[in-house]
């Protein structure tokens, strides 16, 4: 089955792999069988596994990751969307706090940000169900990015949108060119973001969970049934930065209003032993709850400033892990095409190769 590949676009995360990479994988996959990646970042395999009709579970331990996987398994129409964003507005009538620094008033237009306040508000204080996840997904995708002249699809002021701008050079860059934010339709770019990733969706079924896959947390997730696939990319060596380059997503989600610099349930990048050390501990802990034979697919790759070679790395990982390396191949350069690595030009090494891969589970 061809994906239809829409919601997956539902919000950038900067080091998605590419659709294609999951599907693939699951080419042979048979009718019924678990699915799990556990460091799902934006959810990627997991909405491949749904366009396939594959149950699936997905473990982040950030909250902006597991915001946008969840939404990847959201069971929801544009008109329940709409609905619940709504309802919202009429509970909350007026935020009861709205950020007022120099950087809020140049970020959003002031009547936006207050509507976007009432329902961070809203979405905090209940996101039990489908359509409220996908709501939340859909404002986390639209809540920075570049200006529109007709039909804005974002509601700040001009930016990157895969990277929370940086108060203080977003401020100078904003001053300097006299772009003050414009008043935009909250509501109707909800609408029109909900019609484009929720009209057509497979249905999903699976669970995305938030916590450390260093810890023992898949078994609840499973619930007692087996993976047959494990299809992941664990976060690069040397690139530390996932919590604090999405801090504006992570304030919708509750985070303070200031960037923070934590680096909270990540991964050590402390040494590459430290490193391959917690991913033989995450191999380890999928393994239990995998099915004899199950495949643990990786990509993974690195920046080229640090001394360490990826693939070594990935290697020492498995070594005792339960899994079995079969084969090792290239997946081309990060920076060739639409790998995970794309977004790195703006670190100072460039993309190394990255490679696939192909293990399997020898419990
Ligand atoms: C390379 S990204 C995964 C991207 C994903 N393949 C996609 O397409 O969006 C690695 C992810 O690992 C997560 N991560 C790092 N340490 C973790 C840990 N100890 N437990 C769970 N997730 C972790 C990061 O938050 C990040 O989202």
């Amino acid at each position: 089955m061809k994906a239809k590949g829409r919601l997956n676009a539902i919000c950038p995360y900067f080091t998605m792999f590419p659709l294609e990479f999951p599907l693939g994988v699951l080419r042979d996959a048979e009718p019924g069988q678990l699915v799990v990646d556990p460091f799902c970042g934006r959810g990627t395999t997991n909405y491949a596994a749904r366009t396939l009709a594959l149950p699936s579970i997905g473990v982040d331990s950030s909250p902006v990751a597991v915001a946008l996987s969840q939404a990847k398994l959201a069971n929801s129409t544009p008109h329940r969307i709409v609905a619940a964003a709504r309802r919202i507005l009429r509970d909350v009538p007026e935020p009861s706090e709205i950020p007022n620094s120099e950087f809020w008033r140049w970020a959003f237009y002031g009547d936006v940000l207050q509507v976007l306040c009432r329902l961070r508000e809203g979405l905090l204080a209940n996101c039990g169900s489908d359509s409220r996840r996908a709501l939340r997904a859909i404002l986390l995708g639209a809540l920075h990015g570049p200006r529109r002249k007709s039909r804005p699809s974002h509601f700040s002021n001009q930016s990157q949108r895969t990277y929370a701008p940086k108060p203080r050079y977003a401020v100078g860059y904003w001053k300097k060119h006299s772009l003050a934010p414009e008043p935009v339709d909250v509501l109707e770019i909800v609408r029109e973001r909900a019609e484009r990733y929720y009209s057509d969706e497979t249905p999903a079924s699976g669970k995305v969970i938030h916590g450390d896959s260093r810890k023992n947390v898949f078994a609840r997730a499973a619930g007692g049934r087996k993976a047959a696939w494990i299809i992941t990319s664990p976060p690069y060596y040397g690139l530390r930065t996932y919590l604090p380059d999405q801090w504006l997503r992570r304030w919708f989600l509750g985070g303070p209003s200031v960037v923070e610099y934590s680096a909270e349930g990540q991964i050590l990048h402390s040494s590459p032993e430290a490193f391959a050390s917690d991913l033989r501990q995450v191999w380890r802990n999928v393994g239990k709850i995998s099915a004899p034979g199950a495949r643990l697919v990786v990509r993974f790759g690195g920046i080229n400033d640090r001394k360490a070679d990826p693939l070594s790395i990935i290697q020492m990982s498995l070594e005792g892990s339960g899994f079995e390396i079969q084969t090792i191949t290239p997946a081309g350069s990060a920076s060739s095409g639409q790998r995970q690595a794309l977004h790195f030009s703006r670190t100072n090494g460039e993309a190394r190769e990255e490679h696939d891969i192909w293990a399997v589970s020898t419990g």
